[in-house]
């Protein structure tokens, strides 16, 4: 039995749901999975030898990602390193299938690229919109990006892109990814 440890950050919910979903997927097969809040995990701290894998997973803000995350893989650059860690990314921009690609995904590529930490393992995940549940100048701001970008503009509209049958596949990934640890 492999135990793995998923760290999320997540805004309006959406990423904590696909952690549980991650998380789900690994349990099913007779694993031992928890998840853990970022914010929560730097202050109460991390007992990493009791993680075989380590699944780091964010949302994207406005082109970017919470500065706690990457201030905790810059604290725990070393750790994370050292062990068998996959990264995921959950953003609207990846609701189209070619923006699921490293070579297509400018957010993904923009972790690798700003995170003192160099995951080695990526998963893009498309996210949820939800216009209701955001303020309205968030709602606003994104209606604009989905205007240009030809998505949708609705300020009524609740759209949940993810694929969660891929969701639970990428559970069952991490698992093979401890068999390399
Ligand atoms: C304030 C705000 C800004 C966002 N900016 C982007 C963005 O720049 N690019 C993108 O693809 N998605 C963007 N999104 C979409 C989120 O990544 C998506 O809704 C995700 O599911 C949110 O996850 P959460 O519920 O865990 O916070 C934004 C969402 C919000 C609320």
């Amino acid at each position: 039995m492999k135990s793995i440890l998923i760290l999320y950050y997540s805004r309006g919910g959406h990423t904590a749901r696909i952690s549980r979903h991650i998380m789900q997927a690994i349990n099913a097969q007779q694993h031992h999975c928890e998840m853990m809040d970022i914010t929560e995990a730097s202050k109460e701290g991390i007992e990493w030898d009791k993680w075989d894998a380590v699944v780091v997973g964010a949302c994207v803000l406005y082109g970017t990602y919470d500065k706690s995350v990457f201030a905790f893989c810059e604290q725990h650059q070393q750790q994370l390193t050292e062990k068998a860690v996959s990264f995921f990314s959950v953003n609207v921009v990846a609701r189209k299938p070619e923006k699921r690609l490293l070579e297509n995904n400018k957010y993904m590529q923009k972790f690798i690229r700003l995170s003192a930490w160099k995951p080695q393992d990526i998963k893009i995940i498309a996210g949820k919109v939800d216009y209701p549940s955001w303020g309205w100048l968030d709602s606003l701001m994104i209606r604009l990006i989905m205007k240009i970008t030809d998505g949708p503009t609705d300020p009524t509209a609740v759209i949940d892109y993810t694929d969660w049958d891929d969701v639970a596949a990428y559970g069952e990934h991490i698992i093979r990814l401890t068999d390399k640890a």
